[in-house]
């Protein structure tokens, strides 16, 4: 049974638009789907994304910034997944809790088991049933950020406060989605995001042709 799926990763790694092309496929096949995300997906939530991103580096204390992260989830999970999960509908929601257990537990060395118990709570207990994790080196995921920032308009282009993290952070993060993908393979399918958009594409498509076709 796939229900909830979500697509992890480094920053630029590719989720969102894989993410895009896995709904339009599934819409073309009659499934229906919604798409979401953290931190965002609801009004709440977007204005905690606003806060977390887009406030000066050093006014937010670690402590602050997860409990703002676990907030934004508890509301989303609430309001948007659980009752899209109950009419039937396939989530698709670009990072999810194994975005916590990366960047505040191997990123800023927040406990793991302390972080799993808060992710339960915000989460309702809900698990993505199917994760892709978009797996490529740091300085790709970058580069095509900066790219993906010079085609925004700049009113939409914005440099956040992960984004001025050192690369020693951004590696520990990437260290982190490994670890977690090698502790739960028959969830977390990673995938070498350093390919073309096409080729990423099509994995993730049989992957989720296969996984539908055993439900
Ligand atoms: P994320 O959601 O992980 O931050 P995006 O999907 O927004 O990443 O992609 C970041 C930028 O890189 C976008 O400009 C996108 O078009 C481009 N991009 C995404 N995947 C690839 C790929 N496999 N090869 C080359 N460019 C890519
Ligand atoms: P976003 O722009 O969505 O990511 P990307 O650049 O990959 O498209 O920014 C979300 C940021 O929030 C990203 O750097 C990861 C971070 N984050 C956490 O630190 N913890 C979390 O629980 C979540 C959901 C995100």
């Amino acid at each position: 049974m796939i229900r909830l799926i979500s697509f992890e990763g480094g920053d630029g790694s590719g989720k969102s638009t894989q993410l895009r092309l896995l709904e339009g496929y599934l819409s073309s096949h009659g499934r229906a789907c919604l798409c979401t995300r953290e931190p965002g997906g609801t009004n709440l939530g977007e204005m905690i994304r606003k806060v977390l991103l887009e406030v000066g580096d050093k006014t937010i204390s670690s402590q602050t910034e997860l409990f703002l992260y676990l907030a934004d989830r508890a509301q989303h999970v609430q309001e948007v997944i659980q009752p899209a999960l109950a009419s039937g509908r396939i989530v698709l929601c670009d990072r999810f809790t194994d975005s916590t257990l990366a960047y505040q537990g191997y990123g800023r060395g927040a406990d793991l088991h302390m972080l799993r118990q808060m992710n339960l709570v915000a989460s309702r207990g809900i698990t993505p049933d199917l994760t892709f994790l978009l797996d490529c080196p740091v300085e790709l995921g970058v580069s095509r950020t900066a790219r993906r920032m010079q085609e925004q308009r700049p009113t939409q282009g914005r440099v956040d406060r992960f984004e001025c993290e050192k690369v020693e952070f951004h590696e520990r993060v990437r260290r982190g989605f490994q670890e977690l993908a090698q502790a739960e393979p028959e969830r977390i399918c990673v995938l070498d995001a350093s390919r073309s958009i096409q080729e990423v594409h099509d994995q993730i498509r049989q992957i989720v042709e296969r996984r539908l076709a055993g439900d």
